[in-house]
């Protein structure tokens, strides 16, 4: 029977050291195809047709002009005469020609008139919101009765904007029909996923499809789906009988392909003079397009005795909200950090004491947090460097921050197939995907761990639909899938492997043992054939074996816990804050490469401090329309404007015997919260909505009377 469960420490060579992606050379070359990089010979481009308005009907569209383009190959109209048009930006007419000029010309001679219907897009004022759900009102304890017994109280209004995914690649595709048989080179999340879905749509059957990702450009939970462009061009390209490529422009992207709810919220806190938080009440509101916004996770990774928690959805008329990476828990985070980090003003107490003070009230994770907080503040000096809010003076001022975050992260279903070819080199097959986050040197890793190789002798194949099946790569669930599904086929080979060669070596499969690029009998290593020698011996027929997840032993948990703290330097006359260091303390089980570990929490930082400072999605309100869906209003932040980040990955004793757990969504929680409640201490007045820009550092201190 092989061996599943994960080598011991002192065992193993791989898991846990800092690995290089196996594709750093491909990418930072330019090497490596993107989806968006895909040329098909005979290839027409298709461009989309969009509306300007946030709410209107379609009541004439003649599309002969465009048609009658020369270099055209067809006109599709997605949306026709009569629909109700409900965000700007929805996607009316697909043009398909020879080039992509020739595609925007055509989309341009479209002519097409709508009666223009009234519009909301002002969601954060909710007085004057026509279409607002109040959900049911969760409550425990009795919140009124100990809040007006609190000794202290704290009150805040606090939101954060809408903003997007803005994935570098823009979301699209490329199809391509051999008769009935379909392949598209797809942006996606969901290699395995995407066949099936589109195959329902154009009307074959799912084995008909193959769905080709070798590299993608970003989907932090916005690439799921194949969406409606994506059945559109596999049509176009039906019709045509040629390979059509259709990705979104820029601005489409920005507008129609995914969008994080804002919310705004009034928090009312009650605690004892000490500190003990008794009581919670808020009442929050949000939007994420038509369908309104579900309801944050409030109070976020607390439950205080006595809560009341309202939360109302309101529509409006503005792309629809995708899932982005942690759904709803930045969010979340950041209204209840900050509401805690405000009574912790009011008491008078550091916000560190006032977290430790209340840590029980987390749960089960709260040693973890205990553990975390310690090792964050002696990072940022904590202790030395942390001053009452508003204390200090001068135009440049500096301040201390903390937040605590969750995930699940457990992994999802996956098979992978490992092949060990006769020259010793060994596959692994797996309808994963990599977003960017290493996912292929992960399985390779994995791999070569398990058959005791070098990473040079291994090879990763993903990205296509073809390989068994994994997950769609979302709620942090490809790491825990994937690494398990591989170790188990890989152990499964290598079992064959053994099988076959014992003989050579005069011994049982059973006394044999992978490792240090040999195989050899445990008993007397002397005994040993090179991993290629041994897999010589396989004559001319590779072995295959398949692994899946889940399996029969466990290697996966799910539950992690993580603490950020952030010191920023904020001008008082200009508004500018400059982020002087995050520190990032975050546990995921048994760390797999921790290199790509620490990478994931840079890069969750770094998108951190982009919702924190700069992104936002602005309508106006007088035309419904966004007044930045490019990449120069919407703000983005360069390298000078993240700072140092410090990451600290808990690993050891306590955290590995869980087994492998998600990392890509939990350190993105915490930034906004840590960074807010930064940025309240230096200046001495609470900035309550994120983006924090100058302008609303500089209304925050003028209101707050802050000189
Ligand atoms: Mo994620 S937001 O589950 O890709």
């Amino acid at each position: 029977m092989a061996e599943y469960a994960w080598p011991a420490a002192e065992k193993r060579r791989l898991i846990g050291t800092r690995v290089n992606r196996l594709d750093g050379p491909e990418k930072s070359t330019g090497a490596a195809r993107y989806s968006r990089d895909v040329k098909r010979p005979g290839m027409l481009y298709a461009k989309l047709l969009s509306c300007p308005h946030a709410h209107a009907r379609i009541t004439r569209l003649d599309v002969s002009a465009a048609e009658a383009i020369g270099g055209v190959a067809t006109v599709k109209v997605i949306q026709g005469v009569g629909t109700e048009i409900q965000w700007a930006h929805d996607e009316i007419v697909a043009v398909a020609a020879e080039t992509e000029e020739i595609a925007r010309d055509a989309v341009r001679a479209i002519q097409v008139e709508y009666e223009v219907l009234p519009h909301f897009v002002d969601w954060p004022d909710l007085a004057t919101a026509p279409d607002a759900k109040p959900g049911e009102e969760e409550t425990a304890g009795d919140a009124d009765a100990a809040m007006a017994a609190a000794e202290v109280r704290s009150k805040g209004r606090y939101g954060l904007a809408t903003i997007t995914h803005c994935c570098l690649e823009t979301h699209g595709q490329t199809s391509e029909w051999r008769g009935d048989e379909l392949t598209v080179w797809a942006s996606t999340q969901a290699v395995a996923g995407v066949p099936g879905q589109i195959a329902e749509a154009v009307g074959v059957p799912a084995a008909n499809v193959r769905c080709i990702t070798p590299h993608m450009g970003g989907g932090f939970g916005s690439k799921f789906g194949p969406d409606r462009w994506g059945v559109v061009c596999a049509e176009l390209a039906r019709e045509t009988g040629r390979p059509v490529k259709l990705f979104l422009e820029r601005d489409q992207d920005q507008a129609v392909a995914g969008a994080r709810p804002g919310f705004e919220a009034e928090i009312e806190l009650g605690a004892s003079m000490g500190g003990d938080i008794e009581a919670w009440i808020s009442s929050s509101w949000g939007s994420g397009g038509p369908a309104g916004a579900g309801a944050p996770p409030l109070p976020y990774v607390w439950k205080f005795p006595n809560q009341k928690v309202k939360h109302t959805s309101v529509a409006s008329h503005t792309g629809p909200a995708r899932a982005w990476r942690a759904p709803n828990h930045p969010q979340a985070c950041f209204l209840t950090m900050a509401a805690i980090e405000d009574l912790a003003a009011e008491l008078g107490m550091d916000p560190l004491d006032l977290v430790l003070k209340n840590i029980g009230k987390t749960g089960p994770l709260a040693p973890v947090y205990e553990a975390e907080l310690s090792k964050a503040a002696e990072l940022i000096g904590w202790r030395a460097a942390w001053h009452r809010r508003g204390e200090g003076s001068g135009t440049v001022r500096r301040g201390l921050g903390l937040s605590l975050h969750t995930w699940g992260g457990r992994g999802h279903a996956s098979n992978c197939e490992v092949v060990i070819y006769p020259d010793g080199l060994a596959e692994a097959r797996i309808a994963s995907q990599d977003l960017g986050v290493g996912t292929r040197t992960t399985i390779g890793l994995v791999l070569a761990e398990t058959l005791g190789i070098g990473l040079h002798d291994v090879k990763v194949s993903l990205g296509d639909s073809r390989w068994p099946a994994s997950g769609a790569s979302g709620g942090s669930t490809t790491v825990g899938g994937v690494s398990s599904s591989t170790r188990r086929a890989a152990a499964n080979a290598l079992e064959k492997l053994l099988a076959q060669v014992a003989p050579y070596l005069d011994a049982q499969p059973d006394q044999l043992e992978a490792a240090d690029g040999t195989i050899r009998v445990r008993s007397a290593p002397e005994r040993s054939l090179t991993f290629e020698q041994a897999a010589a011996k396989l004559g001319v027929h590779p072995v295959t074996a398949t692994g899946a997840q889940p399996g029969p032993t466990n290697l996966i948990d799910s539950g992690v816990g993580g603490v950020q703290m952030a010191d920023v330097s904020v001008d008082v006359e200009t508004g500018v804050v400059r982020v002087n260091r995050v520190v990032a303390v975050q546990d995921c089980g048994l760390v797999v490469n921790l290199k790509m570990a620490e990478s994931q929490v840079y890069g969750a930082v770094i998108m951190g401090i982009a919702y924190s400072f700069g992104e936002e999605r602005v309508f106006d309100p007088g035309t419904g329309r966004l007044l930045n869906p490019n990449m120069e209003f919407y703000k983005l932040p360069g390298i000078g404007d993240v700072g140092e980040i410090v990451v600290h990955m808990m690993t050891g004793p306590g955290y590995d015997e869980r087994g492998v757990i998600g990392l890509g969504e939990p350190p993105v929680i915490s930034p906004g919260a840590a960074l807010a409640n930064a940025v309240a201490n230096a200046v001495g007045v609470r900035v309550p909505h994120l983006p924090m820009t100058p302008e609303r550092i500089l209304a925050a201190l003028q209101k707050g009377g802050v000189a």
